[in-house]
Formats: structure tokens, sequence, C-alpha cells
């Protein structure tokens, strides 16, 4: 099927004029154009566990235009009746402090369309160009909330439809693509009918509270700057644990594996952060600009070395809980299922001036003991030590739970007698400081992309230096004989793992804070 060239859009034909688009990573501004937000997959499990209600919170918090509608769709034929009716059913018990009146008015919002991408019949379109049409100038969001795979047809048959307008974005969900070479496809069929700039590539953990604050802790307070590199820090530790396996997701996991899932995005979007250099101005592409230069610093990880420098796992059953292999699944275990990751260890290296010599270690993993994510940067020893137990400063970034970060300083316990030292933690809680709800990641991202602010999101140019540099990672095991480790649900991972740090004497960071 042929598509017409693209869209010739100026900049600033995309929604509002770009002069007018919040410029700042940390401020979220109030929608004030109505908008059309369609999402395609508007009934799957992202849909109902986070956009809507994220969604229904930023309506509540006077966040939404007026006339904003959000168009659900999906294959289940439902009426936008139904699909009311469900959303109350099953979002409506998730959301914070629900008024019935607010809630009546968010659901008045809601549509559903149903469409099947790909088949012959165009009643779906012609239901969902019936339901925009008077509203061509009205700022348009596409979310594609579906597998990547529906992306570039969706985008094809969207602009046959004659839906795609100047003022159209696409929002596209991870993971984009399983490698390199189906990112680029991807990315080469969207970009035939969306404007580079009309491309929203959504990474949820850039939205997150303490993400956007390792920005401003890094750019707004002079102090760190001077000792944010290989002279003063010793090594850097990103976490993401979680506590839940992946009943029910097997089609989708077994051909991800931790590394696709979260290594590939959210934990190396995390590493670009704490090394990226300062950018000169807070615009949309002066941060990504800096993030895709660590992207492009990542030593490769390549044949024997992968068996040094990257650990994998698969938890097998704990207390009261079955392993991967016996996870409730629509699809049966295969050969694929026995291969796949549920955790992941990467000792990572920058090679740049700042960061030679400092290892960035990255881990991930479905049934770990607790659902942590944060960042550790761990300092080098004092040079000259006249303090015997003195252990080295940590600054930790928690993501979650309890969003916060906390700076491990050496002090004396009291007391008289022999000087003992104590390491304690200097803490600042988000929750406590700023006494209010920390925002769901979702809430943020989703008003950046009714205001047409990209920042927070990914540039194909990223998403691409991304995978070129796990690809090797996921070739080499996938070509492996070997089997990822075994660890028992419930427990800290794979004993790989915690001999990737062992070797060079140093450990996970574990404290409870
Ligand atoms: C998603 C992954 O991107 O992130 C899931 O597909 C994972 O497997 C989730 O559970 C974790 O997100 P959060 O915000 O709960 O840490």
């Amino acid at each position: 099927m042929s598509v017409s060239p693209r869209n010739p859009l100026a900049a600033s034909e995309i929604g509002a004029p770009m002069g007018d688009l919040a410029p700042s990573t940390v401020t979220s501004t109030p929608q004030r154009h109505a908008a059309d937000l369609i999402v395609f997959g508007g009934t799957g499990d992202l849909s109902m566990r986070k956009l809507i209600p994220a969604l229904y919170h930023c309506d509540r918090d006077g966040r939404l235009a007026d006339e904003t509608r959000i168009i659900a769709m999906s294959r289940g034929g439902l009426t936008d009746a139904d699909f009311r009716g469900k959303v109350d059913a099953e979002v409506r018990p998730a959301v914070h402090g629900d008024d019935d009146e607010g809630w009546q008015r968010f659901l008045r919002r809601l549509h559903h369309v149903s469409l099947d991408v790909g088949s012959s019949d165009r009643g779906g379109w012609s239901a969902l160009t019936h339901l925009l049409a008077g509203y061509e100038d009205r700022d348009r969001v596409f979310y594609l909330a579906s597998p990547p795979m529906t992306f570039g047809p969706f985008c094809r048959e969207a602009h046959e439809a004659g839906l795609v307008t100047p003022r159209s974005r696409v929002v596209l969900e991870k993971p984009l693509g399983r490698d390199l070479v189906s990112a680029q496809a991807i990315n080469d069929e969207v970009g035939e009918i969306f404007d580079e700039r009309q491309i929203f590539r959504i990474d949820h953990y850039l939205g997150k509270e303490t993400v956007q604050n390792l920005l401003v802790l890094r750019f707004a307070n002079a102090f760190l700057e001077p000792v944010w590199n290989s002279l003063w820090i010793d090594h850097v530790q990103i976490t993401v644990a979680e506590t839940v396996g992946t009943p029910g997701r097997r089609g989708y996991y077994d051909h991800a594996g931790a590394l696709r899932d979260m290594v590939q995005n959210h934990l190396l979007q995390l590493l670009c952060l704490v090394a990226m250099e300062p950018p000169s101005r807070n615009d949309r592409e002066s941060i990504r600009d800096e993030k895709v230069k660590v992207l492009q610093s990542l030593r490769p990880i390549v044949g024997s070395e992968v068996d040094r420098f990257a650990v994998r796992g698969q938890y097998t059953a704990g207390e009261g809980v079955p392993g991967y292999l016996d996870e409730p699944a629509s699809t049966p275990t295969t050969d694929i299922s026995h291969r796949v990751e549920t955790y992941a260890a990467i000792r990572a290296e920058v090679k740049n001036w700042r960061w030679a010599g400092v290892p960035f270690y990255l881990r991930t993993g479905k049934r770990l003991p607790d659902r942590r994510s944060e960042i550790v940067i761990q300092f080098k020893d004092v040079p000259h030590a006249i303090f015997p137990g003195a252990a080295p400063n940590r600054l930790v970034l928690r993501l979650q739970p309890s969003e916060g970060i906390h700076l491990l300083l050496m002090a004396k316990e009291p007391g008289a007698g022999e000087v003992a030292l104590r390491p304690v933690p200097l803490s600042l809680s988000f929750a406590e400081t700023f006494q209010s709800r920390v925002p769901d990641a979702y809430e943020r991202l989703l008003m950046d992309v009714l205001a047409g602010n990209p920042t927070l999101f990914m540039r194909r140019d990223e998403v691409e230096a991304a995978w070129r540099w796990i690809d090797p990672i996921i070739e080499n095991w996938e070509g492996s004989e070997s089997l990822p480790e075994p660890y028992p649900a419930g427990t800290a991972g794979p004993a790989g793992a915690h001999e990737l740090l062992a070797r060079s004497g140093r450990t996970w960071h574990e404290e409870e804070l």
C-alpha cells in the first residue's frame, strides 16, 4: 500500500505554537486548548491501569480543558455507554479523591470506537472520522498503547482515513521494536506519516518525580557538580527491583525478557540522566542531545565479554508463588520460555573524560524481595582515614516507593570513650517536604503530550543508540547454550549478580532508608 509523503510540517505548526509550549522539564502546564486524545488499545491493561486513572487525576486537578475528549479504540465492539460502564466498574475504585460530580464529568469525556487495524473492514475508521469531523483544528493525539507491530499499520491507516492533521501527534509506547533493525523499521514506517517532532516515544520512567528531580538536583545546585566525576565517584548503581512476577504476561514476556522490557529503556534512561553533561538550556533538544551522547559513549559489551559483564537469571518457585515457567498464562511454555531472563545485571562503562574508570552497575528483576527503584552514587573513600570504620558517602535517589533523596554521611555515635562512626542519612522525603501526593508518571507525561512538549520523550536517535548497545548482549544470550541462572522467587536474584560486584570488592546497596 503506498502512502503519500508525510505532512510537510514546520515545527511551529505542531499543536500549539512552539513559543507557547511549556519550556521546562519541571513544570507541567494545564491544558489551554481542548484536544482529542485517541487511545488505541484503549481497553487494554495499560490504558485501564495507568492512562485512564492518570487522565482522571489531571481532570480532577483542573488540568484538562473542558471540551477535551478521550476516545478509546479497541476491537471490543463496545458502545460509549459500555466503555463508560467498564471504566466506572474497573477504574473508579483505584482513583484518588473521587468525587461523584467530578467522576461523572470525567465519564462524559469518554468515547469508544471499535477498530481492527489491518482488517479490510473500514467501519472503525469511518466511525472515528465521524466523531472527529468538525474538530480538525484541535490538537489531536493518537496514543498507541498497543504492540509495536501495530504502530506502522495504525499510522498508515489513520493517514489514509485523512485523520492526520497538522496539529496531530502520535505517542508510541515501549518497547519500540525488539532490536535495532526492527526499531529502525518502525521509526521509518511511522516517520512516513508523522514528522519526528510529532512523534512522542514514551518511557514512563522519565515522568517519575524523582527522575525529574535528578536533573534539578544536578543542575540547580552548585555543590554537586565539582564532585560529579571519576575523581570523586567510585561507582554508580541503578536498581529497579520488582516483587511482581509475570502472571498472564508470558505471550509478551517470552519475547521480551528483562533486557528488552526494562534495561533498553528505563535503566538506560536513568543512566543517561546521571551521566549526561550539563545542557546549555532546559529545552526539548538540549537535554536529549546530551543524553544521546551518553548512549553513544557506552563501551560495547561484545562476544566473550558478555559473560564477564552481564548476568541473567530466571525465577523459580518461591514461598507461595510459582516459578516463571509455571505462571498462569494464555500461551504454553516453549523452549523460549526456558531461555528468557526475568533478571538482568550489567556492568556498563561510559567512555568519556568525566566517567573513565567508573562502573555503572545496572540491575533489574521480577519477584525480588522488595519493590525498590533507586540510583546510588557511591563516592570514594576519604583520601586519608584518621577514623577507623569510615565508610564512603553514598547519595541515594529513591524513585519508589517513598520518593526522596538520602545522603549517607559518616557521623560520630553519641557517647564518651572511643569514637565510634556510623553512616546516617540526611534525608529529603518528597511526600513530607511538599505535603502533597506524588503524581503518577503518566499524569505528567500525558499533560506534556497534550501541551506538545517532547523534552521527556525519547528521540529516534536515543532509542536506536540504546538498541545498538543492547543488541550484542541479547544476541550473545540468545545464541548461547547456557540458560539463565535460577533464583527462587522472593530472594535477591542470582548469585552471579553479586559476584559481578564482588570481583572488584563492591556490594549492592541493600540498606533500608
Ligand atoms: C514496564 C514494564 O515498562 O515497567 C513492566 O513493561 C514493569 O514489566 C513496569 O513492571 C515497571 O514500572 P513501575 O513504574 O511500576 O516501576
